[in-house]
């Protein structure tokens, strides 16, 4: 298991999506451009936002990233706080709503381990693609009900086992292309291997061995976020139950095909797509109140 120093090294060095977009861009065209992307490929997320109640509630988000949905929460008339592990994530967040003239309550680095608001403080509490990063879970979800008022609720997207991306994508697909790596290299082509994501891959097999790095839960953790992630966690509804048990589940939601790993989906019909991005999509949106 990694420290939480180790999880705040990655992510400042790899500001989440950061690839995604050109970044060589002033901040504002950055932004606009990186939000543009978002919301393109993940529509659902101003859907799932528009179906809470945010005007006028106090709502922490745990892990701002590039402040995207940030920014929408306090469009929808949210009182927004913010908490993020790493220095970069706070400082962009501060860069976009200084740029864009956005309101906000507060932003402080530190862990969700430990949050460093008061108890009862906010209606809302919201984490995108961040908890299942946190290895100490079981004290990530007290601390959220510490903070959050009675009747309070937790939005969370968690990466979703029951998924196309984990079951074909990870555990199929990208274990038969790291095979087809490891043999490339070891027939005397290592030099032609250029791709850094690649290149990550094949000294992991070369640390912990081929046989182990194939091996669940290190194949998964290294093929999502990149080779060099120190920790996720895949999700079905019932370990959502158990991880986070302060809370009951009040409503789910499941989206996002990750077509960029699974580009041959594009060739099915849209109404196809949104069928099984509907049942088997990657991200898992948990809605939850106190138990
Ligand atoms: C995958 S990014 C998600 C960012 C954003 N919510 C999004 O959807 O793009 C994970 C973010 O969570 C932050 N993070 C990781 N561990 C954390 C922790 N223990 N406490 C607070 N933030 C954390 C990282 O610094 C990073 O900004």
């Amino acid at each position: 298991m990694n420290s939480l120093g180790d999880i705040e090294q990655f992510w400042d060095a790899n500001p989440c999506g950061e690839t995604l977009v050109d970044k060589r861009q002033d901040w504002k065209t950055f932004f606009t451009t990186y939000d543009a992307f978002r919301y393109r490929t993940e529509g659902h997320i101003l859907k799932e936002l528009d179906r809470l109640d945010l005007r006028e509630k106090h709502i922490l988000e745990i892990g701002i990233g590039q402040a995207a949905d940030s920014e929408q929460i306090i469009l929808r008339g949210g009182r927004w706080y913010g908490l993020d592990l790493t220095a970069e994530a706070v400082s962009r967040a501060t860069t976009r709503f200084n740029l864009f003239g956005l309101p906000y309550e507060a932003v402080k680095q530190g862990s969700a381990t430990e949050i460093p608001y008061a108890d009862h403080t906010f209606d809302v509490v919201y984490s995108h693609g961040v908890l299942h990063h946190i290895p100490d879970i079981r004290q990530v979800s007290r601390e959220i009900q510490r903070v959050l008022k009675p009747g309070g609720q937790l939005v969370a997207m968690l990466y979703h086992r029951n998924s196309l991306n984990y079951f074909l994508s990870i555990s199929v697909i990208r274990r038969l292309l790291m095979l087809g790596l490891f043999l490339v290299s070891k027939i005397g082509l290592r030099a032609a291997i250029r791709n850094p994501l690649l290149i990550g891959h094949l000294r992991n097999a070369e640390e912990f061995g081929l046989v182990r790095y194939l091996r669940n839960p290190l194949f998964m953790i290294r093929n999502t976020d990149g080779p060099g992630n120190p920790y996720s966690k895949v999700y079905a509804p019932c370990e959502v139950e158990k991880d986070f048990a302060e809370f009951h589940i009040a409503r789910t939601g499941i989206h996002f095909l990750n077509e960029r790993h699974l580009p041959f989906l594009k060739l099915l019909p849209a109404s196809w797509r949104d069928w099984l991005a509907a049942r088997y999509g990657w991200h898992l949106w948990v809605i939850m109140t106190e138990r």
